[in-house]
């Protein structure tokens, strides 16, 4: 960052503003606001009603690293440590996928099958834990088991289910899938099997933006060819764990609706599926109820 004639925000914002924008990041101004106020323990909001601040020398080295890794491209969630999902402040950082914003569909679907009375509900790939979490946090009668292969992100998983105070009702489990839930006395009677599994098709990984492709794990995205192989490894697996009349949702691709719906019905233990579109209009969740 260039020499700033003085450490109050607003000239220092104007200068990070320019710096990120030559960086080509099309967010400039909210993610220098975010990383100051992260670097003075404040909020985006906290800068402004304080506007005469002087921002104290150790905070504003952090600023300045920080502002160089975001120029990197490096995503604003892991430099700041964490990211918003339904209202939960999830820690995040290298290893775990980050909650977007679209999963949030998801989980109002699952609440809409869900009412607050005692129920078993199974998040397959958990990440950071946001499914697993925002259900749980909102349905306190409902017991989750969550599932997730890789180590990294079950140790951000861990880290949020104990912040919120949550690990009686979600049961963090290690494993591939469908393996992992042997054993614990759920075939048959679960009421809710939700995931956001990876669903990139792998030939379209390379046309990622560079800070997701470069800085998210790739088993977090990569959905084999064609961007299917999870959704059909859960509709396949799903049966034997679902009660009859219990609900499977999946957050899908765009253009994953189609196929996803045949595959669905062709095994006949699922009522034909029902599709729910996000804001932009695109089919994101399949909703299918076991016969
Ligand atoms: C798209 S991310 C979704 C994370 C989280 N549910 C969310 O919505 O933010 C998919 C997750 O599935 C996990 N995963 C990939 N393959 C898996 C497998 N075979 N078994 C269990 N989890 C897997 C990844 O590590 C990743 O955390």
């Amino acid at each position: 960052m260039s020499a700033v004639a003085t450490s109050r925000p607003g000239p220092l914002l104007r200068t990070a503003i320019g710096r990120l924008r030559r960086a080509g990041l099309a967010t400039a101004r909210q993610d220098a606001e975010r990383l100051l106020a992260e670097s003075l323990g404040t909020t985006r909001l906290g800068l402004y009603l304080e506007p005469d601040r002087v921002v104290p020398p150790d905070a504003l080295d952090e600023f300045r690293r920080l502002l160089d890794r975001r120029a990197r491209h490096e995503p604003l969630q892991y430099l700041v440590g964490w990211e918003e999902f339904r209202g939960l402040r999830l820690r995040v950082g290298p290893g775990v996928f980050i909650p977007r914003p679209e999963t949030e569909l998801l989980v109002e679907r699952a609440l809409a099958l869900l009412p607050d009375r005692p129920a078993r509900a199974v998040d397959l790939g958990t990440g950071s834990g946001a499914v697993a979490l925002a259900l749980a946090v909102a349905r306190p009668a409902v017991s989750v088991w969550a599932v997730e292969r890789s180590a990294e992100a079950r140790a951000w998983a861990r880290a949020n289910i104990g912040g919120l105070g949550m690990g009686e009702r979600v049961r963090l489990l290690a494993g591939d899938l469908w393996g992992s839930l042997a054993g614990h006395g759920l075939e048959g009677t679960v009421d809710l099997v939700v995931s956001n599994p990876p669903y990139i098709p792998a030939e379209q990984l390379a046309e990622l933006p560079e800070e997701v492709r470069a800085h998210e794990p790739l088993e977090a995205l990569d959905g084999g060819p064609g961007g299917l192989a999870f959704h059909r490894r859960i509709l396949d697996g799903a049966p034997a764990f679902l009660r009859p009349g219990g609900f499977l949702l999946l957050e899908i691709g765009e253009g994953q609706a189609a196929p996803l719906g045949e595959l669905a019905e062709a095994g006949r233990a699922f009522e034909a599926p029902v599709f729910h579109r996000d804001l932009p209009g695109i089919e994101r969740v399949l909703e299918a109820r076991r016969r």
